[in-house]
């Protein structure tokens, strides 16, 4: 149970001094009745608050996009080191948010957080073959071979077997990789697997997706239409997004990913 002041200020309704004033305009609904009384305790998860009408907080269902800065867990809690979850600002903190796979300490870029328990897992699901987009700075050179051995699906050194991917050579030491899966540091490993050492790795794009311009180490709210793209996606719709992303593939010759297998 927290102070309703409290929940109203990290639902996003303004600082103490607005909530202070928006109590005693009589906006603040507790279960259906006006509330004034900022001491008032809720309980998040049931309690229904409401500023002007519109329910705040609690079981409101949440899609957010994070651009995860390196040197961040992605775990919802830790003992020792920083997890994403510090990255939520404090209205979105209440919302048990969970991350949805996982990027790894040092990896930055697009991860994806909810707290609507069974799409999380529509998400993860290995039968989801949402296309993930990565940018990989490396040591060593990515060439014709590499290109042609992530194409047919790389084996890597513990035998685990990977579903072809794309691997797109951008410059000395930099590549675009496409991967429709997400096994345990996957790129990292790939990369490794022909030679490379991933130095920089940074999530570009998941799925229709893309971080277009949130800052590190910042998060936005998906809006209905995303989180109904991403439902079609998780469940093997919305081919639009997988194909064109194919069709801006740079890497020439190569067929769909799901034809090769
Ligand atoms: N692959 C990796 O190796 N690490 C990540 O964080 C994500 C994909």
């Amino acid at each position: 149970m927290i102070r309703l002041d409290k929940f109203l200020c990290d639902s996003g309704a303004g600082s103490r001094s607005t909530v202070r004033a928006i109590l005693k305009a009589g906006r603040v609904m507790v279960d259906g009745a006006v509330e004034k009384d900022g001491g008032r305790k809720v309980d998040p998860d049931r309690g229904r608050v409401t500023l002007d009408g519109e329910v705040l907080g609690g079981r409101r269902r949440t899609v957010v996009m994070m651009n995860k800065a390196a040197g961040y867990v992605t775990a919802t809690e830790d003992p020792a080191q920083p997890t994403v979850m510090d990255l939520l600002p404090p209205h979105m903190k209440h919302l048990q948010l969970k991350p949805v796979g996982r990027l790894d300490k040092q990896t930055e870029g697009l991860l994806l957080l909810t707290n609507d328990g069974d799409l999380l897992h529509r998400i993860i699901s290995p039968k989801n073959q949402v296309p993930k987009v990565y940018y990989a700075r490396h040591e060593g050179a990515a060439g014709e071979a590499d290109i042609q051995a992530f194409a047919r699906g790389l084996t890597l050194g513990d035998g685990t077997v990977c579903r072809p991917a794309v691997l797109e050579p951008l410059g000395e030491g930099e590549s675009r990789i496409t991967v429709w899966e997400g096994k345990y540091h996957q790129v990292r490993r790939m990369m490794a697997a022909r030679g490379m050492t991933v130095t920089y790795l940074e999530r570009t794009r998941e799925g229709s997706l893309e971080l277009e311009g949130l800052e590190r180490g910042a998060v936005r709210e998906l809006t209905q239409e995303q989180i109904r793209t991403l439902e079609q996606e998780a469940a093997g719709g919305g081919p639009a997004a997988t194909v064109n992303l194919l069709e801006e593939s740079a890497a020439e010759g190569l067929e769909a990913p799901w034809n090769l297998e």
